[in-house]
């Protein structure tokens, strides 16, 4: 059986239906990307793993299905989540948003700080800095660094690299695939296609909360509407 098997999803904001019929999964250790473009679904089906909004079908996680389980136990079984825009506790130090993340995990906290340190050595630099005066970039390393914490089983990426500059981009890069030596189990959502076809080894296509193509980079690259909607060649 699949790490993470998400079956006939469906979710609705009131009457709006964000999404549906989606169906996917990941083995353990690799990496999914979920591809789409603005209002497409991807935060809200990264949310309905963590258990944030109301949805039918079915999720499971380990071998245990997350029905009805709040956030609070879903992150306890080590599904860590970097969200959108790097969102951050803005009050806290660097530091502090860190321990946050080690809340439900009380083990190894000097150890993991090293190794997000080590992943991004500007949180080091800046780790009495006060959270909401770090640049766009430092926040979304800090929300990767946060979600580490955990010492996740799944770690689930909302569009680590929205607005930043390649430069930043290629720290995020380089985080992630040490991640994925480390043996991570990777959901990444993106609208940045050549980001995502370099670590992903399954993309599905997310479009108005359906999945409308599924396959490796190569595989979908051989679709001509693909390649200009999203791969922009
Ligand atoms: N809390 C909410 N209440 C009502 N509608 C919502 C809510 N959250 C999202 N939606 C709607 O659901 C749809 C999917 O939104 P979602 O945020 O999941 O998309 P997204 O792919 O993450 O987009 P973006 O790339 O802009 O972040 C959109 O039409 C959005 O307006
Ligand atoms: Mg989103």
């Amino acid at each position: 059986m699949a790490f993470l098997e998400v079956k006939d999803l469906e979710v609705y904001y009131g009457k709006a239906c964000a999404i549906s019929n989606v169906s996917f999964s990941i083995d353990e250790g690799k990496c999914v990307g979920i591809i789409g473009s603005n209002g497409a679904g991807k935060t809200t089906l990264l949310d309905s793993i963590l258990g944030i909004t109301n949805w039918r079908g079915e999720i499971i996680f380990n071998g245990n299905s997350l029905r009805k389980l709040p956030p609070r136990e879903i992150v306890k079984r080590k599904v860590g989540y970097a969200p959108e825009r790097g969102s951050i506790f803005p009050g806290m130090s660097v530091k502090d948003n860190l321990l946050v993340g080690a809340y439900l995990n009380r083990s190894n906290i000097d150890k993991n700080l090293a190794n997000v340190f080590e992943l991004f050595p500007r949180l080091e630099e800046r780790q009495g800095q006060q959270a909401d005066t770090l640049s766009g970039g430092e926040r979304q390393m800090l929300a990767l660094g946060r979600a580490f914490m955990l010492e996740p089983k799944l770690v689930m990426l909302d569009e680590p690299t929205l607005g930043l500059a390649p430069i930043v981009i290629g720290h995020i890069s380089e985080a992630v695939k040490s991640l994925k030596k480390t043996g991570f189990t990777i959901l990444i959502a993106e609208q940045n296609a050549s980001f995502t076809i370099e670590h992903a080894e399954m993309i599905h296509i997310l479009e108005r909360g359906a999945i409308t193509a599924s396959g490796t980079a190569e595989e979908l690259g051989k679709e001509e509407y693909i390649r200009e909607a999203y791969f922009g060649t």
